[in-house]
């Protein structure tokens, strides 16, 4: 018999209407899936994740940004979930709140976040319209570590898309988000096994990672 596999304990963080928080618990419930969604909190009570999340018996709580006076007590109550949760790892899904870097670098390795841009590329906000206005002819989204610098931690998965003539802000968010929904749960699945890690400032892969990375490197025609 074989022993049963150890899921590492995720909490998942949102702002809104939480689709890649949904394409990761659906992952999740995969029994050789490495990790485990035991907390979703959002620094929005109206988030429309938070009833989803609840829905499928996870535990959905909102710490609301507006009731702390700074960012460094928001966090410290973020932290005390997490905490209590026994969470080893956390996903930013469309969590639209910036840390104090304390709290970065407490969860330095253990903190994911997806992005809507083929990152170094267009961060911050309105990516698909700074991709329009750049001209670019591939456009997509990347899964990276969270460092304090926003949006510039290593990048351990990127889908990428085409930018097609005619093409507006929200046709091309639509087809990014298709492949956000894919690379998340992808990339998710090699850091919770163990099978990416930081290291040094880098994502280090297992060898058969590297050689087999279709699902973190892609081209969506
Ligand atoms: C996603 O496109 C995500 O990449 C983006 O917010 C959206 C959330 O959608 N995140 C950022 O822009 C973070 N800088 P969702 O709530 O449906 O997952």
């Amino acid at each position: 018999m074989t022993a049963p596999l150890r899921k590492t304990r995720v909490a998942i963080l949102i702002s809104g209407r939480g689709s890649n928080m949904i394409s990761l618990i659906e992952a999740a419930k995969a029994p050789d899936y490495p990790a485990e969604i035991v907390l979703v909190l959002s620094n929005r009570p109206e988030a429309a994740g938070l009833a989803h999340a609840a829905s499928e018996g996870i535990p959905a709580r909102a710490i609301d940004h507006r009731d702390f006076p700074d960012r460094a007590r928001f966090d410290a109550a973020l932290q005390a979930e997490l905490e209590a949760a026994r969470v080893e790892l956390v996903c930013l899904a469309g969590f639209m709140r910036i840390f104090t870097p304390g709290f970065v670098e407490g969860w330095a390795g253990r903190m994911l976040n997806i992005h809507p841009s083929l990152l170094p590329l267009f961060r911050g906000t309105h990516t698909h319209r700074q991709a329009l206005d750049a001209g670019v002819r591939l456009h997509g989204c990347t899964v990276h570590y969270v460092v304090p610098e926003l949006d510039a931690g290593p990048i351990v998965a990127q889908a990428a898309v085409p930018v097609r003539p005619g093409d507006d802000a929200d046709g091309l968010a639509d087809r990014v988000i298709v492949q956000e929904r894919r690379l998340y749960p992808a990339a998710l699945a090699l850091v919770a096994g163990g099978s990416a890690r930081l290291e040094d400032g880098r994502v280090a892969f297992d060898g058969d990672v590297a050689r087999a990375d279709g699902a973190l490197l892609s081209l969506a025609v």
